[in-house]
């Protein structure tokens, strides 16, 4: 017999449309899908026949696009992709999001996810640092999510390949980003 949960693709997809149809809160409504997410995860077999894991690299296939609803504009995006063992380099270097907010959720293998900040090291108000904020293993069924203008990286630490589902507020091709430079702690806006 198959394992149900009565959660589908299809519902999550209208569970966030009314989260932006009653919130335009980038916390309340990242927090919210967030748990929607929480939910699409236990659903089993869901990315079946919709996403095949590469050799190497990182396959993406889009789920839905939304142009009504979205933030900091219309246009959120579900996508979900495979990051494999070798050759993965989406979202590996430090970047941010721009004023959209991302919802990363794992469905199978583990990432590792780290998160910095700026900070200024007293006494010196003149020279900021990007300062390490937090590191975690994000494994199958759990959530993680960045406001705007939060930085992070993410990769695979599975033994195989892992696969993430994300729901950018707005696809983040058409949100201004900054790209961060650990050694030279700088930020450059992603072309
Ligand atoms: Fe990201």
């Amino acid at each position: 017999m198959t394992q149900t949960t009565g959660y589908t693709l299809e519902a999550f997809i209208e569970d966030a449309r009314k989260v932006f149809a009653v919130s335009d809160d980038a916390k309340v409504q990242a927090q919210a899908i967030a748990g929607h997410m929480e939910k699409l995860l236990q659903v089993p077999n869901l990315l079946d026949g919709k996403l095949e894991i590469p050799e190497t690299g990182t396959a993406v296939v889009s789920l839905h696009y939304d142009d009504q609803y979205g933030h900091p504009a219309p246009g959120f995006w579900l996508m979900c992709n495979a990051q494999s063992k070798t050759g993965a380099t989406v979202g590996v270097h430090p970047h941010d999001h721009g004023a959209a907010w991302v919802v990363y959720g794992v469905y199978s293998g583990a990432i590792q996810q780290t998160t910095w900040r700026w900070a200024f090291h007293e006494p010196d108000r003149m020279v900021p640092h990007l300062d390490e904020a937090g590191q975690w293993i994000q494994k199958p069924g759990e959530v993680a999510f960045f406001m705007p203008g939060a930085i992070h990286a993410q990769k695979n630490v599975n033994d195989g390949p892992s696969v993430v589902i994300r729901l950018e507020g707005q696809k983040l091709t058409g949100v201004v980003r900054h790209s961060y430079d650990l050694e030279t702690e700088s930020a450059t806006v992603v072309a």
